[in-house]
């Protein structure tokens, strides 16, 4: 080879290392944030695109919050630099492409073609409910493979204890009506323990109440302002108030108990579970070792297994460890559970509701892409940038489909199908476009068949219905909320109307 050629052959590629090193700075600043709302609450601006750290979906793409390495704890700060370099190495060089900007234009979007959710592996349609058990788990089986791996099949020991057992104190004033209880909550396997507190609010005055069951993403303290209740010790991201060096501190007590209007949602009958997502997993890429993937050491252990759980997966699994103990728990009703999930665990709630019967409803609230929405769409949010910014969340498989959904034989809206014919709602909001609103309505419309054929109504509705109005009186129901990602009251109180028409 001659000199000046291989020159020029090591220059290019050193600018493709350099350009690549800017990208991972980016990602691995958003990697692990367990709620990037969280800029708004620390007077940041408003976002209408939630992954994007910016002000808006086209901002984003320049990748403008860089997050310094000097924030990451020591051990990570290494790791993720070696990661940076080798990735940035085999990436910029062999690849040397860059991930393709959101689109927001509709014509685009609905330039796709989605198999029936009847159809079977040869694309043969399934005619009768009788045939829907072994249908559903090829659904399922064709989601773990392909999207969010193989949960383990191993068992574990589930061990409660209660710490706290007392009335809720809300706003400063004992509530008579709301028992409070919190329960360590012990996973075990092979000498190996993950504790998850579990928090349990029900009405006190009901023998038994129907339970929304959810996941939180930054610790049960910040779910109300009741002082009672425990801080959480796991691992939060430093980015949000009141959280120093990866700890909760006091200041992130109710920070985000908006979304999660207990008194109203008691006041309706109803009991709340939640517990804190980095009690099951904490939220960043440490090759599936700690949380619940470390009480399974020798389930699909390689790191690259194409289909290993990802973190999805594992936050799924862990709600159906805390469903083991509530479905026993006294004054909950072991047929009322709902799972209930906003964002990253909105795809959590449709996965866990998904793979777990116990979930009689299935509420997913801005889920987004790997979600409600349709990826085929690529509107806003696309396989390969969740598949960059979180590495963690799904398969290895997964990453075939980066910038590639046309090749997808497979979509959310087959999500959807195999929670059929539990009642299912999805909650979308109208400034969240990187979640694709009409993506997930879509999902619901598409899946409806897989009702129809249990005999229920699904949704019928292919265009967005104007905001604030909730639509679908069968077994599918969905609603545009205005404004921003987030989980509001307003969203709870469609999901209890709902729950309620379903008999929960
Ligand atoms: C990011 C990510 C979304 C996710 C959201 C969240 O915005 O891109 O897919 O739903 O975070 O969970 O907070």
């Amino acid at each position: 080879m001659q000199w000046p050629f291989t020159i020029a052959i090591v220059l290019v590629a050193l600018v493709l290392v350099v350009l690549k090193l800017r990208r991972f700075w980016f990602e691995f600043s958003r990697l692990g944030s367990s709620d990037l709302s969280d800029q708004e609450a620390s007077g940041g601006t408003k976002s209408s695109c939630y992954g994007c750290s910016g002000s808006s979906a086209s901002e984003s793409d320049l990748g403008i919050r860089i997050k310094p390495l000097v924030q990451l704890g020591d051990k990570r700060k290494r790791s993720v630099v070696s990661m940076c370099f080798l990735q940035a190495a085999v990436g910029g060089v062999v690849y040397g492409q860059e991930i393709r900007p959101p689109n927001y234009d509709e014509a685009i979007a609905s330039n796709y073609k989605l198999g029936s959710v009847l159809a079977g592996p040869q694309g043969e349609l399934i005619e009768s409910k009788d045939q829907w058990p072994a249908h559903r788990k090829y659904l399922l089986d064709l989601f773990a493979d392909q999207e969010y791996g193989y949960g383990p099949q191993g068992s574990v020991e589930v061990r409660m204890e209660v710490i706290d057992d007392g009335q809720a104190v809300l706003a400063g004033e004992v509530q008579a009506g709301i028992r409070r209880r919190q329960l360590a909550v012990y996973l075990e396997r092979n000498g190996k323990q993950v504790r998850i507190d579990l928090l349990v609010w029900s009405p006190s005055d009901r023998p038994i109440a129907s339970c929304f069951m959810g996941l939180n993403f930054r610790g049960n303290q910040s779910t109300s302002d009741d002082p009672k209740v425990r801080l959480t010790s796991s691992w939060c991201d430093s980015r949000n108030p009141g959280v120093v060096e990866n700890r909760a501190t006091e200041a992130s007590r109710a920070n985000q108990s908006e979304r999660w209007p207990i008194a109203q949602i008691l006041e309706r009958g109803y009991a709340v579970a939640t517990a804190h997502y980095s009690d099951i997993d904490p939220d960043y890429d440490d090759g599936f070792e700690n949380g619940v993937h470390g009480l399974f050491p020798e389930h699909r252990s390689d790191a690259e297994h194409p289909n290993r759980w990802g973190s999805i997966a594992a936050w799924a699994w862990g709600l159906s460890r805390l469903a083991d103990v509530l479905e026993k728990l006294e004054g909950i009703d072991p047929k009322g559970l709902m799972v209930v999930g906003h964002s990253r665990l909105g795809k959590t709630a449709l996965w866990a509701g998904a793979n777990d019967e116990r979930f009689g409803l299935v509420v997913s609230n801005n889920s987004g892409c790997g979600g409600a929405s349709l990826s085929q769409r690529v509107y806003g949010e696309s396989v390969a940038r969740i598949n960059t910014s979180f590495p963690h969340w799904f398969n290895r498989n997964f990453r075939k489909y980066n910038d590639r959904e046309d090749q997808m034989h497979f979509d959310q809206h087959q999500l959807i199908a195999a929670i059929a014919p539990r009642p299912v709602y999805i909650a979308s909001a109208s400034n969240d476009k990187w979640a694709d609103p009409l993506g997930e309505l879509l999902s619901g419309h598409h899946a409806s068949s897989a009702y129809r054929l249990h005999g229920k109504q699904g949704l019928d509705a292919q265009e967005l219905p104007a905001v604030n109005t909730p639509i679908g009186d069968g077994s599918i129901g969905y609603h545009l909320r205005q404004g921003d990602h987030d989980l509001l009251l307003y969203d709870w109180q469609q999901f209890m109307v709902f729950a309620k028409r379903n008999g929960f």
